[in-house]
């Protein structure tokens, strides 16, 4: 076993709240316990944040914001400072991604070798973005000269989950700082812990006081003051759809403060009769069994073709058996635990609906207690499911598929339109014609084509209908944190 020997101790380093470049006790001098899922020893006790801590937090990024070194430093130098920070996130990737696979329960072969570079990759790319924003000139009617300022909109709330917790941290400062914005972060309560090593890397960077704060805590208290509070310009959320329309509703009732919401899926990931098909075992595997399947984007609908749904699902079957599962630590381990008891019992109970539905489990259909006392599901995957299922409706957020056969291509993109939620799909045929056909007929942010999760920091990523509103990634981000201003001059 190629288990490293970290304790906690070893590897936790800050457990306060960062505000205004200090990290300081919660005011009411609580903390929470954050626990390793795998083992359900707790990690550290971590300060957890209320709203007295959330008004501290958006002062000092309000003044940040407003009068700080912050809004007086050039575009090229907010670029700088945001590049010493990717450099000090790749000096410090080995420990940031154990604090991630110890607080989340993922595997240290994907923090090391997934999460990691893409959070320097999004990194480097938006502090490549931070000069290079600009207006335009438009050629209005009349003697004027009319010009747009792209400014930044202020200060944001960024409430992120668990599943991915440095990358989605990432996904969310990159665009906010290049912009010039400031950010009072919320980090899951699941995952408390990598945030804030990178509070720390954000204060030795040399970012001015107030320009990021980190306030772990849970959401009905320290989100829900995030999102109601009357001096936060915007609020960009991921998380569950539920959650998404309340953290709107609230934005809607305080202040309108703008909102951007990345939320569930249900995807269809759709294999046609003539796709290759070991290509395409391998792209179902990681588009469901990846990050224990604890992912936005997974393609949990599989939809196949009558014509090779049996060999399909035997090797994917053979597949998913292989699947290394246990220790997260263990640089063998290709599936580690569930976030928390919570969420284990959510994906046994969604097991137990499909099986008394009439879903046909071929592998997995349990809890894998040969893989440790932590939370481990074994992959599992259903056939004979029936698109009126509550599995093939609703999102799991586990390592559990479920199988729809189809004959005819039109019916199989129909119904997997047939969904509230329009995050991602993918196609998997040698028809060029017909994948790029099908990848307009989709009704989602994210069509992946002979492939699946693929990622790249310039490539947008959002959702359609219930999945959200705005895209994150690329240059489309920049726009959930900028206003536009249209300037008129008399000529
Ligand atoms: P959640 O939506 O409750 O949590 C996400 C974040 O929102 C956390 O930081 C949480 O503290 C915060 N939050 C919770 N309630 C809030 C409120 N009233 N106001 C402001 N912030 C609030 O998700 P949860 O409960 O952890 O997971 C439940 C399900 O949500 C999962 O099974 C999965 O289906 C979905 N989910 C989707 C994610 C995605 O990437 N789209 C990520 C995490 C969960
Ligand atoms: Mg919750």
């Amino acid at each position: 076993m190629a288990t490293a020997t970290v304790t906690p101790q070893s590897i936790v380093k800050q457990t306060k709240l960062l505000i205004n470049g200090e990290f300081v006790d919660a005011a009411s001098g609580k903390t929470f316990e954050t626990p390793n899922p795998s083992t359900g020893e707790t990690l550290a006790h971590v300060a957890e944040a209320d709203k007295e801590d959330v008004d501290r937090a958006v002062a000092a990024a309000r003044a940040a914001f407003d009068d700080g070194p912050w809004s007086k430093m050039s575009a090229r130098e907010r670029g700088r400072l945001i590049r010493k920070l990717t450099d000090l996130i790749r000096e410090n990737a080995k420990e940031l991604a154990t604090l991630d696979t110890l607080d989340n329960g993922k595997p240290i072969f994907e923090t090391s070798n997934v999460d990691l570079p893409l959070v320097i990759d999004c990194m480097d790319y938006y502090s490549g973005w931070a000069d290079k924003i600009e207006g335009d000139t438009i050629p209005v009617s009349g003697d004027f000269l009319n010009y747009t300022l792209k400014e930044p909109v202020g200060v944001c709330g960024q409430i992120i989950p668990w599943n991915f917790p440095m990358l989605m941290a990432a996904w969310k400062l990159g665009p906010a700082l290049a912009t010039g914005c400031t950010v009072v972060l919320k980090p899951a309560e699941q995952t408390p812990l990598s945030a804030l090593r990178l509070g720390e890397l954000i204060c030795e960077a040399g970012f001015p006081p107030g320009v990021v704060n980190i306030l772990p805590g849970f959401g009905e208290t320290a989100g829900h003051a995030i999102a109601a509070h009357m001096d936060v310009d915007k609020v960009a959320f991921t998380g569950s759809t539920e959650v998404g329309r309340l953290v709107m509703e609230t934005a809607a009732k305080s202040n309108l403060k703008k909102v951007t919401l990345e939320l569930g899926g249900k995807a269809p990931n759709i294999v046609l009769p003539d796709a290759n098909i070991e290509d395409a075992v391998k792209g179902a595997v990681t588009g469901i069994f990846f990050n224990q399947g604890e992912v936005c984007c997974a393609g949990s609908r599989l939809f196949v073709d009558d014509s090779v749904h049996d060999e399909f699902i035997d090797k994917l079957k053979n597949f998913a058996e292989t699947i290394p599962q246990g220790d997260p630590m263990d640089e063998n381990t290709r599936i580690g635990a569930q976030v928390s008891q919570e969420q284990l019992d959510r994906i046994l109970n969604y097991i137990d609906s499909g099986k008394s539905e009439g879903a046909c489990v071929v592998t997995g259909g349990a809890r894998n207690e040969g893989a440790g006392t932590g939370y481990y599901v074994k992959p599992t995957i259903f056939t004979d499911v029936r698109d009126e299922m509550k599995i093939a409706r609703e999102e799991i957020f586990g390592p559990v598929v479920s199988a729809i056969k189809f004959s005819e291509v039109e019916d199989a993109v129909k119904r997997g339109n047939k969904t509230n939620y329009g995050l991602s799909a993918a196609v998997w045929t040698r028809d060029i014609k017909q994948a790029h056909r099908i990848a307009r007929q989709i009704r989602a942010g994210v069509v992946w084509i002979n492939t699946y999760n693929q990622f790249d920091a310039a490539s947008p990523f959002g959702g359609y209908k219930e999945s959200g509103i705005g895209r994150e990634l690329g240059k489309f981000a920049l726009d959930n944190y900028l206003q536009t201003k249209s300037v008129w001059v008399a000529l």
